[in-house]
């Protein structure tokens, strides 16, 4: 039985006076496609972690954590992002994790997410797959029970890492992969093209896995085409860069391809310059199937609905286009036919009535 430190919503997510756009953002139902539970490891449980595990961090308070979270690109925040995940050790502390984040999601009207990991993040370290992997599924049952909010695994390739790594990862998890629903690939993209990763993906796809890559958050469209024609996405994460080409943006469009877009990520991580510059309304007008979602909301500012919010009120979104957005979230999962149905009817009551 694990010892959970952390039950509730978290510390940062105080009263404040709900706007009807708030109201409709936070009760809209919808899915969390794009995070990584390692980057919803907020500072206060890193302490109590740390201090658990007598795990050594390289700051003095949870002020002084939060003061080092300004970055100038992706590799400045995995540094650190990285360093944080040292304090995770054992099965609890990926069940406390996991139930921290699904409670905070669940304030946020999500009813199903799907949650990436990175093993070799953890094995690297001397960390058993097992105990990342049960604690993340413990903490899965927890948040079924508690708030009926459904979820999904996503193992996920560090891609700075070779593909004899991915092959051996993908093997430590085999007594795992039924109730593993994809591969993901995510960490530094520069110069770690999909394609390094093809015939490991190929292997995760004849084994019944579903198939999610990061591509175009700083790489070029060229990654894209790649995740696409060699990886054989079923999802992209972010594709921000896809707009650079224009015949891109028809093979995305006229394939329906979901895209898990961050915006709060995006300003943190300088792929926009700020959210009044985020380009989520031209996706939608373009036809592109986008989604809004957190990525790692200890570390960018902000759980699901801000990031609603910020797309609100950064690009005025209206409440047909937010709906458009959660809608995609559902039709974008991996959720089985009916479920999605159900979660579309609900949605549409929803609408209808605010
Ligand atoms: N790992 C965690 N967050 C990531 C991101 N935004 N891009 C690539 N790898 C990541
Ligand atoms: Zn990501």
């Amino acid at each position: 039985m694990a010892f959970i430190l952390f039950d509730g919503a978290s510390p940062r997510a105080y009263p404040r006076a709900m706007t009807d756009l708030d109201t409709f953002i936070v009760g809209l139902p919808k899915a969390e496609l794009h995070l990584h539970i390692e980057g919803s490891l907020e500072p206060e449980l890193m302490f109590a972690l740390a201090r658990r595990n007598g795990v050594a961090i390289p700051y003095g308070s949870v002020d002084e954590v939060r003061r080092a979270y300004a970055f100038g690109n992706l590799q400045d925040f995995l540094d650190i992002y990285y360093a944080g995940a040292a304090v995770l050790r054992t099965a609890a502390d990926f069940q406390d994790l996991a139930t921290a984040y699904f409670d905070r999601a669940a304030a946020d009207g999500v009813v199903h997410a799907e949650i990436m990991f990175d093993p070799q993040t953890h094995t690297a370290r001397g960390v058993p797959i097992g105990e990342v992997v049960d604690g993340l599924l413990a903490g899965m049952t927890v948040a079924e029970a508690r708030h009926g909010l459904t979820s999904g695994l996503i193992l996920s390739f560090l891609r700075h890492l070779s593909e004899g790594e991915a092959f051996a990862t993908l093997a430590e998890a085999e007594p795992w992969l039924d109730r593993i629903v994809a591969v993901g690939l995510d960490s530094s993209e520069l110069g770690h093209p999909p394609e390094k990763f093809a015939r490991v993906f190929a292997a995760a796809a004849a084994k019944g896995l579903r198939c999610v890559a990061h591509a175009g958050e700083e790489g070029p469209p060229a990654y894209v085409w790649e995740a696409l024609d060699l990886l054989h996405v079923d999802r992209l994460d972010h594709g921000n860069r896809a707009l650079e080409d224009d015949a891109l943006v028809d093979r995305l469009r006229d394939s329906a391809m979901t895209l898990t877009v961050c915006p709060l990520s995006n300003v943190k991580l300088c792929v926009v310059p700020e959210i009044a510059a985020h380009p989520i309304d031209r996706m939608l007008e373009l036809g592109l199937k986008v989604t809004i979602n957190s990525d790692d909301p200890a570390y960018f500012g902000g759980y699901v609905a801000d990031n609603y919010r910020a797309v609100a009120g950064g690009r005025g979104l209206d409440k047909a286009q937010l709906a458009t957005l959660a809608r995609n979230s559902f039709t974008g999962s991996f959720l089985l036919a009916e479920a999605v149905a159900a979660h579309l009817a609900r949605l549409d009551s929803f609408v209808a009535a605010n």
